[in-house]
């Protein structure tokens, strides 16, 4: 197997040769942009590591990781529209840069660049492949949909949230692993294994980026800090700080949640304070150590080298630990 940076590189090089613009320049000058911003390439490396640690060349899961990013790209470029995102990786969101209507129909585009990569399969791999990615990508959107509801609701659960955010991220990552191993050919039993694995490492994930959007560095962050704040987004860590708040500060906090003042800095700050007073910024860390966990307890049960393992665990603990 490679290092994480090995398959980081080649991934790269891979995609660079496929992101060339065509006509209309219009269309595909977005496209190529988004998809060269950067960004930490985590889901394609997973679909490669995945075909490696089920005995196959990560080379013939290269489309299938292309395919992986490309449909993240493209969610990218959509879910800054519906969150009014000025940012990502430090540069201006496709939307700024160009317009709505742009993202939209360049969205649309690599949407079915995504699942054209997959023609590069044989019938029954491809067929395996499109099935997941269609149940997937449908899931994404339902996630995506109780986020945008979510917005103007002030009774969001810890279940429906955790329902939300397993719909809108940490599927694409359980199912950019089970591609490797579909490519892999491995056992439904490993598939499925795997795809726990990547699930529960999607959830923390996705409460870690919860975290840094409100935490983050923005010297580093590369997103608007505060954006959920911004767009009165029920995250855990709103959930957590109304449950752990006495009747005032809960009525307080549900009231700036549900405003959309022209003092944003004021709005973010205080919001901030909330979560760090009720502890809510703390248990939300533990979360995410619970949850890179479940995942590892999950990884146990797989048929792997215990060298192939401590990679895999490798990898969950640096997500846990980034700052972007
Ligand atoms: C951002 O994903 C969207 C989420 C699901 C949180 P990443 O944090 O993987 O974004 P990039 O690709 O590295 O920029
Ligand atoms: C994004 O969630 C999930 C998808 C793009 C499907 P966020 O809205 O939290 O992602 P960021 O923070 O903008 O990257
Ligand atoms: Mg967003
Ligand atoms: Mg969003
Ligand atoms: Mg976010």
């Amino acid at each position: 197997m490679l290092s994480i940076e090995k398959y980081q590189h080649v991934f790269v090089e891979y995609l660079e040769k496929y992101s060339a613009v065509k006509e209309p320049e219009t269309l595909y000058s977005p496209i190529q942009y988004i998809l060269n911003l950067g960004g930490k390439r985590l889901r394609p490396v997973l679909t490669l590591m995945t075909s490696e640690v089920f005995n196959q060349d990560y080379k013939k899961a290269l489309n299938a990781a292309l395919s992986i990013e490309v449909f993240h790209n493209f969610s990218l470029i959509h879910d800054d529209i519906m969150d009014d995102a000025p940012l990502r990786r430090g540069k201006a969101t496709v939307h700024e840069k160009w317009d709505v209507n742009t993202g939209i129909l360049s969205g649309d585009a690599m949407l079915i660049m995504a699942y054209q990569l997959f023609e590069n399969y044989d019938a029954k791999t491809f067929q395996a492949l499109a099935k997941l990615f269609s149940k997937t990508a449908l899931e994404v959107c339902e996630g995506q949909q109780y986020d945008v509801d979510f917005e103007t609701r002030n009774d969001v659960t810890i279940d429906e949230y955790l329902k939300m955010i397993e719909y809108k991220t940490a599927v694409l990552v359980a199912a950019a692993m089970q591609m490797g191993a579909i490519v892999a050919n491995a056992s439904i039993e490993d598939q499925n294994n795997i795809y726990q694995f990547g699930k529960n490492l999607g959830i923390a994930f996705q409460l870690q980026d919860d975290y840094l959007d409100a935490f983050g560095d923005p010297k580093t962050f590369g997103k608007q800090v505060g954006g959920d704040i911004i767009e009165n987004k029920k995250t855990y860590l709103y959930i957590k700080a109304l449950e752990f708040s006495n009747e005032n500060d809960k009525a307080e906090l549900k009231q700036l949640f549900s405003s959309n003042p022209e003092d944003i800095s004021t709005k973010i700050e205080v919001a901030k304070q909330y979560f760090e007073s009720s502890g809510s910024a703390e248990v939300t860390k533990i979360a995410i150590e619970e949850y890179t966990q479940k995942a590892f307890t999950v990884l146990e049960s797989i048929n792997i080298s215990e060298e192939k393992k401590a990679l895999l665990k490798a990898f969950g603990n640096s997500l846990m630990n980034r700052t972007v």
